[in-house]
């Protein structure tokens, strides 16, 4: 069975005291038995990590090489050495913002591997995209692009996050994330080995709140979430990541 994972990803908000969100988190859910996942801003990964409890810390982007001549990158391993357990790889605000190909993207998770992080990787059609009816070959694609060969499930997690639904306030019907989801978990389980795609944690991503997440951890192949605005403030985070401890 996939490990449910409520993550969050704070973008490029939050400043020392903002801190004290993830201590709330700590001991709100001190017992929990879902993986908990917060990706502050790089300069607090290290503080971040160090506060006591059960919140996973991660990056939100890593460079595909150990160290060397890349000024304002961040790599995989220094991540690591920060404490952080995970490394977020072609969000879609990279992959349009650094104009980041899923090439890249696969680099990035290859390095995030050899650091001992495991990689959220993130796929997403754009609206036009699924307007032409073209999400699946989009998914499959940059799953294709993006995935390494040899994926596992203790090392890798996919986010499906429809790039209109980001930050929108507007989500795909629960059929469409359910469709979504299923033809990821089958196409990973064409390149990788099957028990390993099985196992692998799927997060729905855009737009997840305390008022629709109940509803979309209901839907088959749906692992978690990775939340952006909805994971600044512990109190809403916290009615997402209760939701999830209550789905089955
Ligand atoms: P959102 O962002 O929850 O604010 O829509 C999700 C994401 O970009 O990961």
């Amino acid at each position: 069975m996939p490990r449910k994972l409520a993550a969050g990803n704070w973008k490029m908000n939050g400043v020392k005291a903002s801190l004290g969100e993830i201590r709330i988190l700590a001991e709100t859910h001190a017992g929990s038995d879902v993986d908990i996942l917060i990706c502050p801003p790089a300069t607090l990964v290290a503080q971040a990590a160090d506060i006591e409890g059960n919140i996973r810390i991660g990056g939100q982007d890593c460079h595909a090489n150990k160290s060397g001549a890349h000024t304002g990158d961040t790599s995989a391993e220094m991540l690591a050495d920060c404490g952080a357990n995970y490394v977020i790889v072609g969000h879609s605000e990279r992959r349009t913002d650094h104009s980041e190909t899923s090439e890249q993207v696969h680099d990035k998770a290859l390095a995030a591997w050899d650091a001992g992080l495991i990689a959220v990787i993130c796929i997403g059609e754009t609206l036009d995209e699924r307007e032409k009816g073209e999400t699946n070959q989009v998914l499959a694609k940059q799953l294709a692009g993006s995935v390494p060969i040899g994926a596992l499930a203790a090392n890798t997690v996919v986010a499906y996050e429809p790039v209109w639904a980001i930050g929108t306030g507007k989500i795909p019907s629960f059929d469409e994330i359910a469709q979504a989801h299923s033809f990821i978990r089958g196409f990973l389980a064409s390149q990788n080995e099957t028990s390993e795609a099985h196992g692998m944690s799927l997060l729905y991503g855009g737009s997840v709140k305390p008022s629709n997440a109940s509803d979309i951890f209901a839907l088959n192949n749906v692992d978690g979430a990775l939340v952006g605005g909805a994971s600044l403030k512990a109190k809403d985070f916290t009615a997402i990541i209760t939701a999830l401890e209550a789905s089955t």
